[in-house]
């Protein structure tokens, strides 16, 4: 294997590629342009879709290949182990209805063992196993011509997998659009079995996911039906720190090149003895990966070119938001001193700014921004813990060990001091908490708020997030109006709210008519008047399909996403917000029709009390 740094493997990737005749293209912005179902750019082939859906040809032309920014916080409580990250980059090759499987996989093929210098018997591969029966609907075939170019490739038999959907189909992106079987390439790590079964795609470390071909056969359309998307796209991913990380041999990601500065500069920041007391060495390590991966991820957002995120209670701001505080809270564990993000920030900079000048141009505001959260949840905790205190004095006072629900709750609600920071401070206290009464008293005051808030809707103050949550409910109004009135394939293309007013992109070859955009000003009214409550509930990409929801961009089968429902007016997959009932948005009023770009009208709205 070659060792490679990340440049390396960067140049040496887009260069491979370039030879086989791929324009070099710019990877996009981590915050999406205009979809509001994925938060962040989750995957190279995100900003891409107009191109291999072919609505249009892509400037650059049909063969592309480029490293794209992604975020993916889905998994973000299992950061800290040795495999998870919130941001990584992925390397991609495109084929725009170009070349197909032959070059791919023999591309692949060539780049791991050429140019990385893995020996194919430690490769293993898999390939879409297919379904349904022949003659009958919904049937796709396996992908035998994949299995066949692998074995003239030299791939044995018993090292080529057939899997189902679950493992080796990708996408698609959104409630339709371009999907199709991948083929996913292993190293095998030369570690035993964990058991008989063990195989690509299990989790015990011995077989590693490097690479992800998929070849983008099907549109999945409006009737969540699969046909055949009549061009073939080749998209690609494969991730850069994993790769870096087997090449090198390192343990874990947190232990190559890429993290090696930004690990020194924690431990720089930590004091000389005493400051993670009570902690073990697994919760050192834990820490330190955290507050790692962490300022990685808010960095490259705050510095992203787009802007516009900012830490706050919404959306991706929450996301922002959650990611600074959790490496605030571990940073006080190891007893790093305030004002530790705009230097962590500092380091990660110079580590990337040759590759990404944004980290570069606009590291002084993201510094800002990172001061200001850190030095906001600082008070939060430092007030929470002096509360904390008092509590226990009390307690102990009265010569009792246990914290009430009710008490927890108090310091979460009203202090805003973290539950995990009541436990692990009781904890060290030798005082117990009440967990079960905790989570009572939190259900209930959610009860109570969403009954006051449907009950007694009021324009009244709020703050911008609250008028962005009612937007965001106006939008699925919005969307399932426009497929009442224009039909099925009125599709969400994108979306963007601020306070003043909510924009819609959907698929729609001309302009609306005036009466349309009357009838879809008016069902949406009308919904609002029926006063529908609103209501969510956690299940997986595939029950919220069967149900008939709008699909997650991007999201995995078996992924656990979240479903909100609209009376029998609307079911999507969400990240939320919402209000409570339909009544809360009070009006609703569309103030423009537009065209966006070919094929996609853009809709601007207001809501309001009239
Ligand atoms: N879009 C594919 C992935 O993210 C390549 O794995």
């Amino acid at each position: 294997m070659n060792n490679l740094t990340a440049d390396e493997l960067r140049s040496a990737y887009l260069g491979f590629f370039e030879s086989k005749g791929h324009k070099i293209i710019s990877g996009a912005s981590v915050i999406p342009e205009n979809d509001p179902t994925v938060l962040f750019t989750t995957a190279g082939m995100h900003p891409l879709v107009p191109y291999l859906m072919g609505e249009m040809p892509h400037p650059a032309g049909t063969r592309l290949t480029d490293v794209q920014k992604c975020v993916r916080t889905g998994d973000i409580d299992e950061v800290g182990d040795s495999a998870h990250l919130t941001f990584f980059e992925m390397l991609g090759n495109w084929s725009l209805n170009d070349y197909f499987k032959k070059e791919a996989i023999s591309w692949s093929f060539e780049f791991l063992t050429t140019k990385l210098g893995f020996s194919p018997d430690q490769l293993s591969v898999t390939v879409f196993k297919g379904e349904g029966k022949e003659g009958e609907e919904g049937y796709i075939p396996a992908d035998e011509e994949a299995a066949a170019i692998w074995r003239s490739l030299g791939i044995p038999d018993e090292r080529i997998y057939r899997l189902p959907r679950e493992d080796n189909w990708w996408g698609p992106a959104g409630t339709t659009g371009p999907c199709g079987p991948d083929t996913e390439m292993f190293i095998d790590t030369g570690k035993p079995k964990c058991s008989e079964n063990c195989r690509p795609g299990c989790h015990c470390g011995k077989y590693i996911e490097i690479w992800n071909d998929v070849f983008m056969q099907y549109n999945k359309n409006a009737e969540g039906k699969y046909e055949p998307l009549g061009r073939h796209n080749v998209d690609t991913g494969m991730g850069v720190e994993r790769t870096v990380c087997m090449l090198s041999g390192a343990p874990t990601v947190y232990d190559t090149e890429i993290f090696a500065p930004i690990m020194a500069a924690i431990d720089a920041l930590r004091p000389a003895e005493g400051g993670a007391s009570g902690l073990c060495d697994d919760e050192i390590l834990r820490a330190r990966r955290i507050i790692a991966d962490h300022m990685r991820t808010a960095t490259f957002i705050l510095c992203d070119p787009k802007g516009g995120v900012k830490p706050g209670n919404v959306g991706a701001n929450y996301v922002l938001r959650r990611l600074i505080r959790r490496a605030v809270r571990y940073a006080r564990q190891l007893g790093i001193a305030p004002g530790f993000t705009p230097q962590l920030a500092d380091v990660i900079s110079k580590k990337y700014a040759h590759v990404y000048p944004e980290l570069a141009e606009n590291l002084a505001q993201c510094k800002a921004d990172l001061a200001a959260e850190e030095n906001r949840f600082n008070q939060t905790l430092d007030k929470g813990e002096a509360m904390f205190n008092k509590v226990a004095e009390q307690l102990k006072l009265h010569g009792q060990n246990q914290i009430s629900g009710k008490t927890a709750f108090k310091l979460y609600d009203t202090f805003g001091f973290p539950f995990e920071m009541t436990l692990e401070m009781a904890a060290k206290a030798g005082l117990g908490v009440d967990k079960e009464g905790f989570e009572e008293a939190n259900r209930k005051h959610q009860e109570l708020s969403r009954t006051t808030s449907a009950g007694s809707f009021k324009a009244g103050l709020q703050d911008n997030s609250e008028v962005v949550t009612r937007m965001h409910t106006a939008t699925h109004l919005l969307h399932a109006a426009l497929h009442k009135v224009l039909g099925p394939t009125a599709n969400q293309k994108g979306s963007n709210i601020t306070p003043e007013r909510l924009r819609f992109d959907f698929t729609w070859p001309e302009k609306m008519s005036d009466e349309q955009i009357k009838e879809t000003e008016r069902l949406v009214n009308e919904w609002i008047q029926a006063g529908i409550d609103v209501t969510k509930k956690t299940t997986t990409v595939e029950e919220a399909k069967k149900e008939g929801a709008m699909a997650l961009f991007g999201s995995k089968y078996g992924e656990e996403v979240t479903l909100y429902t609209i009376g029998d007016i609307s079911k999507e997959i969400c990240c939320g917000p919402h209000v409570a009932n339909t009544k809360e948005l009070g009006s609703f009023k569309i103030q423009k029709e537009q065209s966006s770009s070919a094929g996609v009208r853009r809709i601007k709205a207001v809501i309001g009390n009239m």
